[in-house]
């Protein structure tokens, strides 16, 4: 099984803070049942440029590997990048440097506020103008700010993917809406997005879990397909 969006890389952003943790999040979440991990820390383009961050993360990833290669008890970790929307990111030169395990793919981060019609079009322009198809990540945080407007269905109308959280599958309070939203294909991956061993933990194995219970192995198995395809496994 695939976790699509981490913060399992140490000492890179607000996620694992050394190698120790980033060790324990990948034990723990090999031990749910996780084969596969894309690690997608936060590149935001007002602390770093693309050189500087791809520089970082593969470094941090190069750490983490020497340490678990050849080892039993771990998944695979793929690199990626977790791009916060920013004007202008669909004019940015080096952008395909930050899509997924070399594909065509990209985990964008959308404002946390109303999005304007400029924020939409500049997504379209990803697609179009960059050829690259948008993972948008954590779908279930966006959807309060942008009540009274149409731009979750414009979002839904663009050739986008669409990432949850497995605390929204998890909570009891919106599991039932993260079960339509998989069941009517609404939602295609899933992302522990986890940060730490404690307030933000590996928590993908048991989403997984009540899935499989609600919708089938079919509906796992979608999910996980489409993420293989995606990192070219
Ligand atoms: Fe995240």
């Amino acid at each position: 099984m695939i976790d699509f969006h981490s913060h399992v890389l140490p000492a890179i952003d607000d996620g694992s803070k050394d190698l120790e943790m980033t060790l324990e999040m990948l034990k723990e979440s090999y031990a749910q049942g996780i084969t596969d991990v894309l690690a997608t820390p936060h590149f935001y383009i007002s602390k770093n440029n693309v050189e500087q961050f791809i520089e970082k993360r593969n470094k941090a990833y190069d750490l983490v590997m020497k340490e678990i290669q050849g080892k039993d008890g771990y998944p695979n970790i793929y690199k990626g990048a977790e791009v916060y929307f920013f004007n202008g990111i669909s004019r940015m030169d080096d952008l395909d440097r930050l899509c997924i395990n070399n594909s065509r793919y990209m985990l964008l981060e959308m404002p946390f506020n109303k999005w304007s019609n400029k924020v939409l079009a500049e997504v379209e322009s990803i697609i179009f103008d960059r050829k690259i198809t948008p993972v948008i990540a954590h779908i279930e945080r966006y959807i309060d700010f942008q009540k009274g407007t149409d731009n979750i269905d414009s979002l839904f109308s663009l050739d986008v993917v669409i990432q949850l959280n497995a605390s929204f599958v998890n909570y009891l309070f919106t599991r039932g809406k993260a079960m339509k939203w998989i069941n009517n294909n609404v939602v295609q991956l899933l992302g522990s997005d986890m940060h730490n061993t404690d307030t933000r933990p590996p928590n993908l194995g048991k989403a997984y879990e009540y899935i499989r219970k609600k919708l089938g192995s079919g509906a796992v198995e979608k999910i996980n397909n489409l993420g293989k395809e995606i990192l070219n496994i």
